[in-house]
């Protein structure tokens, strides 16, 4: 029985898996026999995937999100699929309001100016004027372990907090129309693919700042990328539809700041998601049920 991986892991854990392979190719250029566990890093794993890999008992995606896993044809397929919650809630919060202070403070544009010796001289110019934090209201669209972790870290910057869930919270127009700044906090699911549609893209106030670092898809990204050009609005994105390409016309614009899907990227964080996966695997080579299976 083979273990293979599309890519190792950061973090001790990953030392107590037996024997692992890793994977030049993903998908394989060629059918892989008696792999029984394929440790799965941002690879898309659908019914054509499967077909290459027969023998396959587990997926074990590196990820709380696992959009990329098709599992309704691992279900029929009779292979189980775990992800890694509860361990990276806290720096995705970080980066949420590392990308909110970004834009709504003018960071990445103030870095550039300075860098670029446009600093002559007394204090800089308007357009680096930013908004205040204390005092604006913080749109949460879904509020789980992830939105709830970002709502008490914007409380403490003094925002005022509303949220749109499936349970509760303001209508989501509603909250579009209400805030200054919108964060998206849902997984990617057929409900929520295109949720942030043009039409809903238009509600938002002039000057509001959309932070996405949930998944692209959920936002309708020609209609974001036209609404960035107009100026309108801002955003902060770690998250894209088509990662790593991200839409040219985005690069040469002031108002958006770009990370590479950075979220949970922390050293501490990275080394508990491993250890979160390796003891789904450990528990699936003893014979026993995976804490942390999806399906
Ligand atoms: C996840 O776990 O789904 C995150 O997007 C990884 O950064």
């Amino acid at each position: 029985m083979r273990i293979v991986a599309t890519q190792s892991l950061p973090g001790p854990a990953w030392d107590e898996l037996p024997e692992v392979e890793l994977l030049e190719q993903w998908p394989p250029p060629e059918p892989l026999p008696d792999v029984a566990v394929l440790v799965a890093v941002v690879a898309r794993v659908g019914a054509e995937e499967l077909a290459l890999v027969p023998d396959l008992r587990l997926v074990a995606n590196y990820g709380v999100g696992y959009d990329t896993v098709d599992v309704a044809a691992c279900r029929e397929r009779g292979i189980a699929v775990t992800n890694t919650p509860g361990v990276l809630d806290a720096a995705v919060a970080d980066l949420t309001l590392a990308l909110i202070l970004a834009c709504r403070r003018h960071v990445v544009t103030s870095d550039r100016f300075v860098r670029e010796q446009r600093w002559r001289r007394g204090w800089a110019r308007p357009e680096l004027l930013g908004r205040d934090l204390a005092g604006s209201t913080l749109g949460l669209v879904g509020l789980g372990r992830i939105g709830s972790e970002v709502a008490w870290r914007a409380e403490a910057f003094g925002m005022h907090v509303v949220h749109h869930r499936r349970s509760g919270g303001i209508p989501l127009d509603e909250l579009l129309r209400a805030a200054d700044v919108v964060s998206l906090h849902v997984p990617l699911t057929q409900e929520t693919r295109g949720l942030l549609s043009r039409e809903r893209l238009a509600l938002l106030q002039d000057g509001a700042t959309l932070i996405n670092t949930a998944r692209g898809a959920i936002v309708d990204e020609e209609a974001l990328v036209d609404e960035l050009a107009s100026g309108r609005i801002s955003a902060g994105l770690d998250v894209f539809s088509h990662e790593p390409r991200v839409p040219e016309r985005l690069l040469a614009l002031p108002n958006v700041v770009l990370t590479p899907h950075i979220a949970s990227a922390t050293v501490e964080t990275r080394a508990a998601m491993t250890r979160v996966l390796v003891d789904n695997v450990l528990a699936f080579l003893e014979g026993e049920s995976p804490p942390n299976l999806v399906s």
